[in-house]
């Protein structure tokens, strides 16, 4: 158990540091770490809330944690430590212990600190775009980062933000990079990097959850400065497996057809992606400002994603809110206008080659599968089921018939045989048309639905009046309790 203050940053320092990320805006983006492990988080609470007066807190679970104290708690009835973590505590904290008597009825139980889990430094989730500070940025425009990009990329800026511990699964046995990285206000190379997780306070915020090598992580600490754009480095091997592991379960269903999955994706999408090689010409900045201002500008609902890939080609994947027709639209004006600068010599662009894929129509839902979420296989139309019943009796007129002509040839035409089956003149040949009549059994009256009449049964069905009257009940015919009135009355619907 450790009780430690955090030292704050000589003011020079952390200006000079603001100026340096201020030059790396030119490229990466800065990423910025949102899970905390601070005692002010009502999040990081098994009841949801804050500490409050006359609780009895148990710090217990956060064993091998760090908790940040940031805000004044007063009047705890009881503090429970446990015996290795360590807290921080921000400047001019202080704890109270005491009772309160005008305390709401709310407070005084026992409360206890329940964010004991590393949250995954892959997860795309655990990250936001953000400013040079560490503030989550809405995104400014409609260009959008794959699921490889949500974390940072070799080129990014990642900020753990000051005020604040973390709880960080580094994963194990990968080798992942990051262009800068910037914990509570300081800065770290690799070797700094690799001091830190093995001290105390380190070891209680990085770790490996699995007990295995925690993975290597490399701080390039260089600004990547190639006008053809940066490769975000995610979206090949390992990395991009294990971001994928955690973000698939969130891929959503797609109605249309030949939906395909981007480099860098972990999911299918509708809508259209264009890849291209590139020549000495090539600006990714002026590419990105060409689709911005011609394709995007004024159309809401579309985005665009814009990277240059790990094999160096560039991809521009288009998507729509809705089925990714208009996406796809728009992806075939700008092949066209591509096509043009190529075509023409004029090599605006840089682009030298471009390939386009789309996704297709929207498949058209039946009636029977309306309502049915996912569309597929969960509705059966009334012609299958037809077709379904159908089958299954004659499987079971053909098992019969295998059945019985066995059983007579064992028992070499003695004793007891099917008298029902019996086909003797048919010299063991069989055939299903000798035992079996096919009859027309017109449920509709208009011929629509072909039957037969089951051997199975002492007499043929006399009456199709029977299926026109659901409540009439034959008695020469043994009523198969698999196809219901009511089955049969939907199906002759159809
Ligand atoms: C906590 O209380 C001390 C003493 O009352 C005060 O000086 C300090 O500003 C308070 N800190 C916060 C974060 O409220
Ligand atoms: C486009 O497709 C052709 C044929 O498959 C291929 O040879 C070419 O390399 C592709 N171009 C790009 C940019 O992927
Ligand atoms: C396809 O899905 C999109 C989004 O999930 C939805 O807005 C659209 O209405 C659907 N289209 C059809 C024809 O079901």
């Amino acid at each position: 158990m450790q009780l430690r203050k955090r030292q704050t940053l000589p003011r020079v320092y952390s200006l000079a540091f603001l100026f340096l990320i201020g030059i790396e805006q030119c490229d990466g983006l800065t990423k910025r770490w949102l899970p905390n492990t601070n005692f002010g988080n009502p999040q990081n609470w098994n009841l949801g809330r804050l500490p409050c007066a006359n609780d009895v807190i148990s710090l217990q679970s956060a064993n091998s944690a760090s908790v940040f104290v940031q805000t004044n708690a007063t009047t705890i009835k009881e503090l429970r430590l446990p015996t290795d973590g360590e807290i921080v505590f921000a400047d001019g904290i202080v704890l109270a212990f005491g009772e309160d008597t005008s305390a709401p009825a709310t407070c005084g139980q026992d409360i206890s600190f329940s964010r004991t889990d590393a949250k995954q430094w892959l997860d795309g989730d655990n990250w936001c775009v953000s400013d040079e500070i560490g503030q989550c940025t809405e995104a400014k425009s409609q260009l959008t980062l794959l699921d490889s990009e949500k974390i940072p990329c070799q080129s990014d800026h990642a900020i753990f933000p000051t005020q604040s511990t973390f709880l960080v699964d580094m994963d194990s046995g990968l080798q992942l990079f990051v262009g800068s990285l910037t914990i509570a206000g300081q800065s770290y190379s690799t070797a700094d990097f690799n001091t830190f997780v093995t001290s105390d306070s380190g070891r209680k915020q990085f770790v490996s959850d699995d007990e295995g090598t925690m993975s290597h992580l490399t701080i390039k600490n260089q600004q990547c400065s190639d006008i053809a754009g940066c490769m975000c480095g995610n979206d090949k091997g390992e990395i991009l497996e294990k971001i994928c592991d955690l973000k698939r379960r969130q891929c959503q269903y797609l109605n249309c057809t030949n939906s395909f999955e981007p480099v860098g994706s972990c999911c299918h999408i509708c809508g259209a992606m264009a890849v291209m090689n590139y020549g000495a010409r090539f600006k990714m900045s002026i590419l990105q400002n060409m689709i911005q201002d011609k394709y995007l500008n004024g159309k809401t609902a579309q985005t665009v994603s814009v990277s240059r890939r790990f094999d160096d080609k560039i991809q521009v994947v288009f998507r729509d809110s809705v089925d990714g027709t208009k996406a796809a639209d728009i992806a075939a004006t700008f092949q066209r206008d591509i096509l043009k600068d190529i075509e023409t010599g004029s090599l605006k662009y840089g682009i030298i080659d471009i390939n386009v894929t789309r996704s297709g129509e929207v498949a058209p839902t039946s009636a029977s599968q309306k309502g049915s979420g996912s569309g597929s296989g969960n509705g059966l139309s009334g012609g299958s089921v037809v077709g379904i019943v159908l089958a299954l009796i004659l499987l079971v007129v053909c098992v019969c018939l295998v059945v019985g002509y066995f059983w007579r040839k064992r028992k070499n035409g003695q004793g007891a045989t099917f008298s029902i089956f019996s086909n003797k003149e048919k010299n063991g040949d069989m055939e299903l048309g000798a035992s079996v009549s096919y009859t027309d059994i017109d449920i509709n009256g208009d011929g629509t639905l072909r039957g037969f009449d089951n051997p199975m049964y002492d007499s043929p069905i006399k009456d199709a009046n029977f299926f026109a009257n659901p409540a009439q009940i034959d008695p020469e015919v043994k009523f198969n309790p698999v196809y219901s009135p009511e089955g049969i009355e939907e199906d002759s619907s159809i």
